[in-house]
């Protein structure tokens, strides 16, 4: 069963290695009994809570990002930008922060509220994303991009930023309909690449890196599906590990926006509540709390093969102190040659672990409720959007 990692192990009992490799797609399993995990994500069950098929969706992926790397980008003609300015809120925003975290060589700012920061003028770029086209967040920094005459570009699958766009000569690029914002992470990170790539911001290197980002949609898309036994299926083996317990999601800064996303699917697909944080910062503060053990916790390590030296030591030193204080522990290192591959390998598997989760929960992974709920009120009692110049 060992996989090498004896060496850490303060206890065999505790820890669960998920290992995602081209060559290789195993975990080994010390402390669960997954086959009995397994059976809760019958071809019934998927069925009976999947109702929209959000499934369905997300093994559209690899299609997806075809799709928006074939399709030419509307742009701005600006060559002189200093800062790119993202905006963009929950499903939309995830595109914004792995562009953030990929291009750390352009200054890239991802705004998720409903202003524009003070200092942002008429030589820095905004690229409004919502898939709905109807976010007040970003509606509302979009009509402040349009009032201090900044350089602009939008992206949605329709309604009212696409309307005020197509009025006011903004160049929009409309993505297909009829996902949910978060099952349409290709359509809407690649859109923006292909945005990036025209105004030159995203040079020819980049663009090659990113169309090879999206051959691991393809890799994903054969291994983490129902048909895929859990033995061979990281996505079920993440879902079974986690099921009702209290999973801590850990990984490092450079793949914050990884860490962030798989802990808000957890919420939004699965219906259940999640705790991340990002090395180095959690070595200072986080790491004190291991002194007590506490059984619920199940602790995910999000490592990547390019982790630096100091980073995957950090890694290894932190794992150890978890297995001492009597915590279960599952390590993830996907598959991939560069950062890119490594983010958008953990979105999909991640992703569609969460879906296992809802249906786990018994819950329909594509539902969201209470975000329907606050966007319909805050719009019958506020109607925020009626007051912005669109
Ligand atoms: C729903 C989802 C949400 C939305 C968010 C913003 O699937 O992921 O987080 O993305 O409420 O809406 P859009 O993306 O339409 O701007």
């Amino acid at each position: 069963m060992g996989v090498g990692w004896a060496d850490f192990r303060a206890s065999p009992d505790q820890e669960v290695r998920g290992f995602v490799g081209l060559n290789l797609l195993y975990a080994t399993l010390v402390s669960h009994n997954m086959d009995e995990a397994a059976e809760i994500v019958s071809e019934h069950e998927i069925r009976k809570y999947d109702r929209s098929n959000i499934l369905g969706d997300y093994r559209r992926w690899p299609a997806l990002a075809q799709e928006a790397l074939e399709r030419e980008a509307s742009a701005v003609d600006f060559s002189d930008i200093n800062h790119v300015v993202l905006c963009g809120m929950g499903g939309s925003a995830a595109s914004c922060d792995v562009v953030r975290e990929w291009l750390d060589d352009v200054d890239v700012v991802v705004v998720k509220d409903y202003h524009l920061p003070k200092w942002a003028g008429g030589r820095d770029l905004v690229i409004a994303v919502t898939y709905s086209g109807n976010t007040e967040e970003t509606l509302s920094c979009y009509s402040e991009a349009l009032k201090r005459g900044m350089p602009l570009v939008t992206i949605s699958s329709g309604g009212t930023i696409e309307v005020s766009s197509r009025k006011r000569g903004v160049p929009h690029n409309k993505v297909s309909s009829g996902l949910a914002p978060r099952a349409a992470f290709p359509l809407l990170f690649y859109t923006l690449v292909e945005v990036l790539r025209k105004m030159d911001i995203v040079c020819s290197r980049r663009f090659e890196e990113a169309k090879s980002s999206a051959k691991m949609l393809d890799f994903y898309s054969r291994r983490i599906f129902p048909e895929v036994p859990l033995k061979e299926n990281i996505s079920k083996q993440v879902a079974s590990f986690i099921y009702q317990e209290i999973p801590k999601v850990y990984g490092s800064e450079r793949i914050r926006c990884a860490v962030e996303r798989f802990r808000r699917m957890i919420s939004e697909n699965g219906k259940w509540h999640a705790m991340s944080d990002v090395l180095p910062e959690l070595c200072h503060n986080e790491i004190v709390s291991y002194i007590i053990g506490n059984p619920r916790l199940r602790i995910i390590l999000m490592r990547t093969k390019s982790d630096p030296l100091e980073i995957s030591k950090r890694f290894d030193i932190v794992k150890e102190i978890f297995l001492k204080s009597q915590h279960k522990v599952m390590e993830l290192m996907p598959e991939g040659s560069s950062l890119l591959d490594f983010i958008i390998s953990y979105f999909y598997f991640l992703d569609v672990a969460t879906v296992y989760l809802a249906i786990k929960n018994r819950q329909e992974p594509a539902k969201t409720e209470n975000i329907d709920y606050l966007k319909e009120r805050l719009g019958r009692e506020l109607n925020y959007v009626s007051k912005l110049s669109l």
